[in-house]
């Protein structure tokens, strides 16, 4: 939807950055993108895809790099794979096949380098206009069972203001994230944010907020990353220019505090993590492994 003189910024778009370069998951990312290692039976990815499309968010473009070819073919149709199953008549592994390439309109855009976060969500100006869009990291994964989207959605329609994702984590760990400095609204779970700091030592975190990986954001944040220097780390940070317009500069930022189930995919113990809780609740698989696991537990307790 475009934005007319008067009329408030709709979202309708979803922007999932997927071109970093997983260096944490070394060496199974080397030829292949960290969004790409399945949970359970589909690619991290598509849980990210299927997340918008379930906000209502049906055109998404993701932000590629290198290695990333298998990430558009996987969104893609496969005519012979297709053909094979409907000879075989398994429609079953059909409407799986089918579900990676209908679930959402998805589009692709290559980052060219690697510079960060907040330059691959500036590769997206030309993709989503004058309008506010989300941004769903790749290899963060929202367990579907505690949806967060909408509600950050229908707290940037109300207040027309940048929507973070905070989570609380123990305070040994916010140096691995953003963290953000916070005051109260009178929703338990909103918080207006007054600063925003990458990584900080445990001692500076001005909380124990951390920002995870998913954002609605407004168009003027372009103007900012625009001019945006490089970050801790040499990076081109999201989270500095979301601390400019926390700041004051350009409108004002919530946090929408999550606390349901939410996996780091481009973690190697998290990883395994979001396999297990989530293969324990598969139809298919879940009484088995529970089973297994079960077994496994008293053996590790001896
Ligand atoms: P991360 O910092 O988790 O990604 O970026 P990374 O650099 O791939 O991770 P490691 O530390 O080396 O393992 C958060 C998100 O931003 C994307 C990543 O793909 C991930 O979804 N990203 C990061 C980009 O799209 N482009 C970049 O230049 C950097």
């Amino acid at each position: 939807m475009v934005n007319s003189q008067n009329a408030k910024p709709q979202v309708t778009k979803a922007v999932i950055p997927a071109a970093g370069l997983g260096t944490r998951f070394l060496p199974a990312t080397k030829a292949m993108p960290k969004e790409m290692l399945p949970i359970v039976d589909k690619p991290a990815i598509q849980y990210v895809v299927e997340e918008a499309a379930a906000a209502g968010l049906q055109d998404v473009l993701i932000i590629t790099g290198r290695n990333k070819v298998n990430i558009t073919n996987h969104f893609d149709s496969v005519p012979e794979l297709e053909e094979a199953l409907e000879k075989k008549g398994d429609e079953k592994k059909l409407n799986r096949v089918h579900r990676a390439s209908d679930v959402a309109d998805v589009h692709m855009l290559r980052q060219g380098q690697p510079l960060g976060l907040g330059h691959a969500v500036g590769r997206a100006q030309q993709h989503v206009g004058e309008n506010s869009f989300a941004v769903l990291l790749g290899d963060d994964l929202i367990d579907e069972r505690d949806p967060l989207l909408p509600k950050m959605i229908a707290e940037h329609d109300a207040r027309q203001a940048t929507i973070i994702a905070l989570m609380e984590v123990p305070e040994e760990s916010i140096h691995l994230y953003g963290c953000a400095a916070t005051e109260a609204t009178d929703d338990p779970d909103v918080v207006r944010i007054t600063g925003l700091v990458e990584k900080p030592d445990p001692a500076d975190a001005p909380s124990n907020l951390a920002v995870i990986g998913r954002y609605v954001l407004r168009p003027e944040i372009f103007e900012i990353l625009a001019v945006q220097q490089p970050g801790r780390g040499g990076e081109i940070q999201l989270t500095d220019a979301l601390d400019t317009i926390a700041r004051g500069e350009s409108g004002e930022v919530y946090g929408v505090i999550f606390r349901g189930r939410r996996y780091d995919t481009g973690d190697k113990a998290d990883w395994i993590k979001a396999n297990v809780r989530l293969g324990v609740d598969n139809a298919e698989l879940g009484a088995d492994l529970r089973q297994w696991l079960i077994e496994f537990a008293d053996k590790l307790r001896g």
